[in-house]
């Protein structure tokens, strides 16, 4: 039973296997944050942080108290509270205070589905408990139910908010947060990955301090900028110590996150959809519900989260056979071709691949309308049959011949304002009208908040789908949104067009995730812009970065982890000099970073010389062996790149028996030191065999002795494959 409640004392004690997260009716009337932390098996309200709120403001309310200086769950700014409020509405009448009062609570087994939005999930009743909590503004009649999932099995905190309209008038929302956590302290640093094109997810960490921190994207896509993911630290936190509070969103839209420190220091977290370009008219017994929220807490640092989330994540939000399955090895033509390729090109490219025992061609950008170039076609998924003269599938099929899948690359959220399909539907695309349409690389948005236009995309994808046999799909999306203004809207509800993308992107994906089963989905978005739990929902890996350098990707991937399990990373190997920094990496470094995720190659292989082949052929062997226990294994990362000049991590099987490490080291220093790669997460007085090297040593000599690193080199790194002897 992981929710207790004690109905005397209005408490709600929600317990995973090592945390505990405590809330208390206050005053018979407001729903008061009491705790989170590590678990506390008997929770007593004597030693209560509430009892601490009252008496020192300059302004009480009529009652005597002030709900500035309590800590709350689901603040309204209502009353005397000034901090950021989770939720905003506007009635009929102009007013606009939302008062929650406590009504009452549900408890159920299991986890319900979140109605149209990607959501964690339990295969069976007894994995969870949900909880409940329903308030209401008696005034206006406004109910907001709080519902919360607390696993059996994971030590996360699943969240999400419902918002029904009880009354007989429309009520406009303009803000409704998936949760806010209160704290009475405010002494912690602030963890962000933030980014750009090409530099996704780096780890950024400060202070906070008075003010508001906020965290987010109004781009119309989770986005390149800053992940929806923050993490609140003690001090002294690091990988391995500390207290950690993650916090990760499961949506891919804009989003708004962050802390805001007051003037008593007490600090508020806060996370959901982002309110600036948002509103929701609510008609009389509507609902609205938020997207998802994961909490995790941590008490021995950032690792410990971040395992939290890759099993949570790995296990119980990525859906369908591929999350079980291991996933193919594939070379992708986009670095190799970019637009100009011919069918021959294609199948050499596939010649060459078996031959080094790749799996799966992918064919990226520029096979349909008369895309040559970014400018023109998106929207006519029909093929360029100057490029293809058999057609998509005439090239499965050839390609099939040659003994490995078939992918292809999609683009359907986007339209080309050169387009048969602008043409025949100028007004399909999100844009305001006497507007200029912004384009950005060369293409406009297609307006996912109209039926009828989600109805064309699942129509003619899956048409495309059954039309050749493909078993692989690269989903685009190159561009941010602009000029946020849709034509299928009435005024009144123009905000309501970026949160109604989403729900039509989502819509869409399960549609046609759900018709394909075979087809594995990876997501893309200008390389990793849109890598996020939303879309890991319906596609079980992503893109990372379109920045295959393989030192930006120990940065780029080391970052990723923070939330992310390395089964959702797409990690490739790429030519040198390199397409996007113009280093020369080795073959050898390139390749162990990729194989620290779903490892693909991103060249012409056809170039490879005699002596690459057999490298290649060798790599490929490793990670068809390591690839059976690695994208199911706990993530230990050893040494940031974020730190020093060197990288190291490691990956453990579930069953503590196969281990595989990498240390990577990015320029060579003479006289540097000693380097000794320490194993971690080893059975002490086990005997474990180096593979390759032949060689055993007991479990403690490999975590406090270590292996001597020797490497030399700019761009060097080594792997070492462990197995513990029965
Ligand atoms: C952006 C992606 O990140 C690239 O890998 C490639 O697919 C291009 N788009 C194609 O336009």
């Amino acid at each position: 039973m992981p929710i207790y409640i004690d109905e005397k004392e209005q408490i709600f004690h929600l317990k995973t296997p090592n945390t505990s997260y405590v809330m208390k009716v206050w005053r018979g009337k407001y729903l008061a944050h009491v705790y989170w932390g590590k678990k506390i098996e008997n929770f007593s309200m004597e030693n209560a942080l509430l009892s601490r709120t009252s008496g020192w403001s300059p302004m009480t309310d009529n009652e005597g108290y002030t709900l500035d200086f309590i800590c709350q769950e689901y603040p309204t700014g209502c009353g005397s509270d000034y901090r950021i409020p989770a939720i905003s509405a506007v009635y009929d009448d102009g007013s606009r205070t939302v008062e929650l009062v406590y009504e009452s609570y549900k408890l159920s087994k299991g986890k319900p589905k979140l109605k149209g939005l990607p959501a964690t999930y339990v295969e069976s009743e007894d994995e969870a408990e949900t909880l409940e909590i329903t308030l209401r503004d008696r005034v206006k009649n406004l109910k907001v139910v709080l519902m919360y999932t607390a696993f059996n099995d994971y030590d996360s905190i699943a969240r999400s908010v419902r918002v029904v309209n009880d009354s007989d008038k429309d009520i406009l929302l303009e803000k409704v947060l998936s949760g806010s956590v209160d704290f009475e302290d405010s002494d912690y640093d602030l963890v962000t990955l933030s980014g750009a094109w090409g530099r996704e997810r780096r780890i950024e960490r400060g202070a906070i301090r008075s003010g508001i921190h906020n965290i987010s994207s109004n781009r119309g896509s989770s986005s390149h900028y800053l992940n929806p993911f923050f993490a609140m630290c003690t001090k002294n936190a690091n990988e391995n110590y500390g207290d950690v509070y993650g916090y990760s969103l499961v949506y891919s839209g804009s989003f708004t996150a962050g802390v805001e420190v007051d003037l008593a220091f007490k600090s508020r977290a806060y996370m959901g959809i982002n309110d600036y370009d948002f509103s929701w008219k609510l008609e009389p017994n509507e609902e609205f519900i938020s997207p998802e929220m994961i909490m995790v807490y941590s008490d021995a640092g950032f690792g410990k989260m971040s395992r939290t989330f890759h099993k949570l994540y790995r296990k119980r939000l990525v859906r369908g056979k591929y999350r079980d399955e291991v996933r193919p090895i594939l070379v992708n033509n986009w670095e190799a071709t970019y637009f100009d390729f011919t069918e021959e090109k294609i199948v050499n490219l596939a010649k060459s691949a078996k031959e080094l025992g790749i799996e799966l061609l992918v064919l990226d950008d520029g096979w349909f309308g008369k895309r040559n170039g970014d400018n023109s076609s998106l929207g006519d998924w029909y093929v360029n049959r100057e490029k293809l003269p058999l057609g998509i599938d005439g090239l499965a099929k050839r390609v099939n011949e040659e003994g490995l899948k078939f992918g292809l690359w999609l683009e359907p959220e986007m339209i080309s304002v050169d387009s048969d399909l602008y043409r025949a539907h100028p007004d399909w695309c999100i844009h305001v009208p006497e507007r200029v349409r912004c384009e950005a690389r060369n293409q406009l948005i297609l307006d996912l908040s109209r039926k009828e236009v989600c109805d064309y995309i699942k129509d003619t994808i899956n048409k495309l789908l059954k039309s050749a046999n493909i078993s692989y799909i690269k989903w685009d999306m190159n561009r941010n949104m602009s000029q946020f203004g849709s034509a299928g809207l009435p005024a009144d509800r123009q905000k309501e067009m970026p949160h109604r993308y989403m729900l039509g992107l989502y819509d869409i994906l399960e549609d046609i995730v759900s018709k394909n089963p075979d087809v594995l989905f990876e997501g893309c978005s200008g390389g990793g812009g849109r890598f996020d739990p939303g879309m890991l929902y319906y596609m079980p890996q992503i893109w990372t970065s379109d920045d295959t350098d393989a030192v930006e990707r120990l940065y780029i991937q080391y970052g990723t982890s923070f939330v992310y399990p390395i089964s959702a990373m797409g990690a490739h190997i790429s030519a040198v000099p390199n397409h996007q920094t113009d280093r020369m990496t080795s073959l050898k470094m390139r390749g162990d970073v990729a194989m620290s995720g779903n490892f693909g190659y991103e060249l012409d292989l056809t170039k490879f010389t005699d002596e690459e082949k057999e490298e290649v052929k060798e790599q490929i062997e490793q990670y068809k062996e390591l690839r059976s226990f690695i994208s199911k294994s706990d993530m230990y990362r050893l040494k940031s790149p974020y730190e020093g000049n060197d990288t190291a991590w490691m990956f453990i099987s579930e069953d503590g028996c196969d281990i595989f490490a990498g240390y990577f080291r990015i320029l060579c220093k003479v006289n540097g030191g000693i380097y000794r790669m320490k194993f971690t997460a080893l059975d002490e007085n086990a005997i474990y065999k180096v593979v390759d090297e032949d060689k055993e040593y007991t479990g403690a000599e490999l975590m406090y002795i270590g292996l001597e690193v020797d490497m030399w080199g700019d761009y060097t790194s080594k792997t070492w494959r462990l197995k513990k002897k029965r």
